[in-house]
């Protein structure tokens, strides 16, 4: 089965992107007869990011986090997505089968201009670049968050409506793969945790940093002595995260019972939180002191990449006529 997803350098990896995502690229790596992609979307974060020292440093940081956590190049392609142009020519050809409506439907470009920013091609045309990052691999799977799930949606569409066009079996038609019980982590504030809405717990923010954060996470007033909401409460499911699930009867019963005060609450999450990425950390601080070594294994992913990339080329531009056979 072939894998495939990214993730954009478009800030610090959070939370909500490792249980998310990111736990799960490195979970499929494992799975025998998974062969996996995964690329740093930094073509996608042009439409917010305008500094371009700013892109090229996110998206080394991006790959050196990934690494950190567990992403194994020897058993994963990792690249970056501008280090593939042809995924640009993809683009521009599953535009000419694309119907406007389909693009006008999208939550994401919705979402943005109901938020007063002004929309431009980019983040219109934002789904069809992601369609064509996912079919050309032709990936059967496409590990994401619950929030891509209209997004593969729209590519199986335009990958129906190619093969149509162009030959019936021209692209793969992929399906997303989320995992329910992780579907949305919250933040801080208890919405959505998003860079966007500045409610993220950083996976590595120095610890006091951290700390902070944790400590600021919204809580109601319930008394020490009560026993404390479940629903809705950002701290319990930030806990059930990461709570191994043997313990989690024991912590639930902090929540149920009463008798434990929220500070301590935040206390044991912090905890829990450092202790899991302890050694991805460690991980992290050798690979900063050796960027080179990062951007070899992006070198050395496009090349892998491109194995694949140019026999779906080379079929597309068969099928649709341009360039010459
Ligand atoms: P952000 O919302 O912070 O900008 P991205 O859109 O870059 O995050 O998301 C990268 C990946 O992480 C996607 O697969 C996305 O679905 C997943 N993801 C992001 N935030 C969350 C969250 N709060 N809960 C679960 N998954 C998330
Ligand atoms: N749109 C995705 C996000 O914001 C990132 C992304 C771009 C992606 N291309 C992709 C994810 C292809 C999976 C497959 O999170």
């Amino acid at each position: 089965m072939r894998i495939l997803s990214g993730v954009q350098p478009t800030g610090k990896l959070h939370i909500g992107n490792y249980f998310g995502a990111i736990r799960q690229f490195v979970r499929l790596q494992d799975e025998p007869g998974n062969e996996c992609f995964y690329f740093i979307a930094d073509l996608h974060a042009m439409t917010t990011i305008r500094e371009g020292g700013e892109l090229r440093d996110n998206a080394l940081s991006v790959a050196t986090d990934f690494l950190a956590l567990g992403l194994d190049p020897r058993r994963s392609v990792l690249y970056r997505q501008s280090d593939v142009p042809e995924v640009t020519e993809l683009a521009w050809m599953l535009s000419t089968v694309t119907p406007m409506g389909l693009l006008q439907r999208c939550h994401s470009y919705k979402d943005k201009t109901a938020r007063g920013i002004t929309p431009n091609h980019g983040l219109f045309a934002y789904p069809v670049l992601m369609a064509a990052d996912i079919l050309i691999v032709r990936a059967d799977k496409v590990p994401v968050g619950k929030d891509q799930k209209q997004h593969l949606e729209v590519t199986r569409d335009i990958a129906g409506a190619f093969n149509l066009a162009y030959g019936k079996e021209l692209l793969q038609v992929p399906e997303e793969l989320i995992l329910p019980e992780v579907a949305v982590v919250p933040g801080t504030d208890g919405q959505k945790m998003s860079k966007s809405y500045g409610n993220t717990l950083d996976i590595f923010a120095p610890e006091n940093e951290l700390k902070k954060k944790v400590m600021g996470i919204v809580t109601d007033s319930t008394p020490v002595a009560d026993p404390k909401p479940t629903r809705g409460n950002a701290l319990y499911s930030l806990l059930k995260l990461f709570t191994p699930p043997g313990e989690w009867p024991e912590t639930k019963k902090l929540f149920t019972v009463g008798g434990t005060g929220y500070g301590e609450l935040k206390k044991r999450l912090l905890g829990l939180i450092l202790e899991t990425f302890s050694a991805a950390r460690a991980r992290r601080e050798e690979l900063l002191r050796d960027p080179g070594h990062v951007q070899a294994v992006l070198r050395d992913g496009r090349e892998r990449a491109m194995v694949v990339i140019s026999g779906v080329m080379a079929d597309c531009r068969r099928a649709s006529g341009v360039g010459w056979v």
